[in-house]
């Protein structure tokens, strides 16, 4: 199970900084990162829960607040992490907003704000982080998501802005491929996160998700972050551009269609 199979320190040293690290899945990175090694400041809008973020991470990690639609914000953070901490050498894009609605039942606004936070916040992040970077062997990582990939009713503005991540990804891996590794880590639906409330929010639909799902189980937080620690560690030095489902092999088809449970003759 998640968390097992790092060795203590693995991390020392190097300094990460996590947009969107004050709750859910990029928290439990953060936590994870810290408690190998690494120093960690995490960003979101609000600054108290940033703090109570940071103390729960502990380790000495800050909380920080700025909002990833405006780029000046988010070099503000950025640079309030590198004079707290020295150069950075992870950077991890993880803010999102999401909700579920029909196109028809969305504004353009509604769709822009999506958009906004997911794609042009995870360009921002990576944009205004790259002079900051301890280069070579910084490892930046989007959180994406499987609505890149797969369309889904309810959700036009994630899977055109997580498209547009995915590019962003494999963009930037072109770009900055000699110093730095861009890759994204793509969750499956992973329990007791803010996400899942919003996509799933009773048991029948959550089920429906599961049944889906090849290991026909939910994931955890702390498969996420060891995910973000095996790409941001040496083991990982010559992957860039990749996008690495951990998903329970939802990406792979759609398990439910046919009731394999009885096991395959
Ligand atoms: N259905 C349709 N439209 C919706 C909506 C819904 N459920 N929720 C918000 N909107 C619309 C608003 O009406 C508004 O459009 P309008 O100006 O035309 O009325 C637009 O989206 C922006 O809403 P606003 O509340 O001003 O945005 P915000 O920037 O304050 O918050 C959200 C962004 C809406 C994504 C908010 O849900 C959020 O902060 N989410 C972060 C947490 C999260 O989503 N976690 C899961 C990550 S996967
Ligand atoms: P979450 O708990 O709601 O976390 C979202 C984080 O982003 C919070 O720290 C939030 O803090 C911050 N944030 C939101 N809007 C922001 C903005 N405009 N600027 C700066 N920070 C902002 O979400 P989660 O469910 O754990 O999801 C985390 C990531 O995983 C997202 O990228 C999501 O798309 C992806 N993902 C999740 C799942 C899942 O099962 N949950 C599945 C696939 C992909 P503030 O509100 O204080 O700003």
């Amino acid at each position: 199970m998640a968390g097992q199979t790092f060795r203590d320190g693995l991390l020392d040293g190097k300094v990460a900084f996590i947009a969107g690290g004050t709750s859910g899945i990029n928290l439990g990175i953060a936590k994870r990162l810290a408690e190998l090694g690494a120093k960690v400041a995490v960003c979101g809008r609000d600054p108290d829960k940033a703090a109570r973020a940071a103390a729960e991470i502990g380790h000495d990690a800050r909380g920080l607040s700025a909002d990833v639609r405006d780029f000046a914000a988010i070099r503000a953070a950025l640079e309030t992490a590198v004079d707290a901490f020295g150069k950075l050498d992870i950077v991890v894009a993880g803010a999102a907003g999401n909700f579920l609605a029909p196109a028809l039942g969305m504004s353009a606004n509604a769709f822009k704000t999506v958009v906004d936070i997911d794609l042009l916040g995870t360009f921002n992040t990576f944009r205004a982080c790259h002079d900051l970077l301890n280069l070579p062997g910084a490892s930046l990582i989007a959180i994406t998501a499987g609505q890149a990939e797969q369309a889904m009713a309810m959700q036009i503005h994630a899977c055109a802005a997580k498209a547009g991540v995915n590019q962003v990804i494999r963009t930037l891996a072109i770009e900055w491929g000699p110093d730095v590794r861009v890759n994204g880590i793509s969750p499956g639906p992973i329990d007791g996160t803010e996400g899942m409330a919003r996509l799933a929010p009773d048991p029948v639909t959550r089920a429906a998700h599961e049944n889906r799902i090849p290991t026909k189980r939910w994931g955890e937080v702390g498969e996420i972050a060891d995910a973000a620690v095996f790409l941001s560690s040496p083991a990982a030095s010559y992957i860039t551009g990749a996008i690495l489902n951990v998903d329970g092999g939802s990406s792979v088809g759609d398990a439910g269609r046919m009731d394999t449970s009885k096991g395959l003759a």
